[in-house]
């Protein structure tokens, strides 16, 4: 029997166009760049202004380029999954919106949450369906409108997070190329340190559940930085380990985007220096399910056929994993 890889064989991004710097935030809460920069490592995020604009309106704005951009008919398109927390309603899917505004017609789609950790749960179940033969398209796609459960009142949390979406194309490959491993893991002790407490159906909206800005995500964020740092870190180690892997075989180190602080531990774990790791909090923030696909965007042009690369998340669920991948394509 023929056995098939999960390769990514094409990316595109949306960002939306509104940027919020630390300066205008500092006129809103009681903070500075300079905090900023020095415990987070955020200059800017983007902001997706407009009424009724959600988190489909970015995924189907990054699926559409995506289609464009690898030739690739709507009709063509096995499964779509969207990643995030962010959906645009509590149902339908947003995946089921963005294959409406995009015209995938032939597919089945669902969401998938798994917070930060979400690009990664996505593309670990979607590559099931291209490893076994069954399907030659599929997209992953993570779409986060972050302000949207953002509370600007909250010096805290405000600054960390920010809107876009970002897509990848998967299809099977007959050569040692794709995603070739992928290990998660979830502890719901996690839920008391991170999580949004009213809008679902454990506490459905109320005027009380407003007023107390409950609809916001709750953040306690020195014992969800212990704890990202420590599992993303060991995860990735595992990788290597699991695959005989040393800091010199690894092209680059894709790590999620929520602080600068954790990124450098996990690169320093993993023996690899900071020319081996994608970085680009500094601009955009923390996208949750977009950050991964994001670095994968922006660097695609300096990514080479067979690179060995190890994408890395850790969020609130608890969830994290790492995926191990040789990237399958030159630049075009
Ligand atoms: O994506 C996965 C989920 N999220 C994460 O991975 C986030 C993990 N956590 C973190 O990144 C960090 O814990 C934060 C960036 C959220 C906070 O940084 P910290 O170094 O843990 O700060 P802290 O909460 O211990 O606060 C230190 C001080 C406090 O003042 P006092 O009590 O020492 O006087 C805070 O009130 O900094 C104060 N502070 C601020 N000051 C200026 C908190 N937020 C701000 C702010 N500007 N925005």
């Amino acid at each position: 029997m023929t056995k098939f890889n999960a390769a990514i064989t094409g990316i595109a991004a949306y960002l939306p166009e509104y940027i919020l710097t630390n300066d205008e935030l500092s006129l809103m809460v009681d903070t500075n760049d300079e905090w900023i920069m020095t415990r987070i490592g955020i200059k800017e995020r983007r902001i997706l202004k407009g009424e009724g604009l959600g988190s489909s309106f970015m995924g189907a704005e990054a699926v559409a380029a995506l289609l464009a951009k690898t030739n690739t008919r709507p009709e063509e398109i096995d499964l779509l999954i969207c990643a995030t927390v962010t959906p645009d309603h509590a149902f339908p899917a947003t995946a089921n919106i963005i294959s409406e505004k995009t015209g995938i017609k032939n597919a089945f789609s669902f969401d998938i949450n798994a917070a930060c950790s979400g690009f990664i749960f996505a593309l670990t179940v979607a590559m099931q369906f291209v490893e076994n033969g069954k399907f030659k398209k599929v997209i992953v796609v993570g779409a986060d409108k972050m302000s949207s459960i953002t509370d600007y009142t909250d010096r805290a949390t405000c600054p960390l997070f920010g809107d876009a979406a970002s897509a990848v194309l998967l299809e099977p490959t007959t050569e040692n190329l794709g995603i070739l491993d992928s290990i998660l893991y979830t502890d719901g002790v996690g839920f008391n340190h991170l999580h949004m407490k009213a809008g679902g159906s454990a506490k459905p909206s109320t005027h009380a559940t407003v007023d107390a800005r409950e609809h916001y995500i709750y953040q306690e964020g020195q014992a969800v930085f212990k704890w990202a740092v420590s599992k993303m870190a060991d995860v990735s180690v595992e990788m290597m380990e699991k695959h005989n892997l040393s800091a010199v075989d690894l092209a680059w180190l894709v790590p999620h985007q929520a602080n600068l602080r954790i990124i450098d531990a996990v690169a320093n774990r993993m023996g690899l220096s900071k020319e081996k790791v994608m970085i680009n909090i500094h601009k955009y923030g923390n996208t949750t399910s977009a950050t991964i696909p994001l670095c994968l965007w922006e660097w695609e042009n300096q990514l080479h056929k067979g690179d060995n690369i190890i994408l890395s998340a850790f969020g609130g669920g608890f969830t994290w994993g790492s995926v191990y991948l040789k990237w399958a394509y030159d630049p075009k």
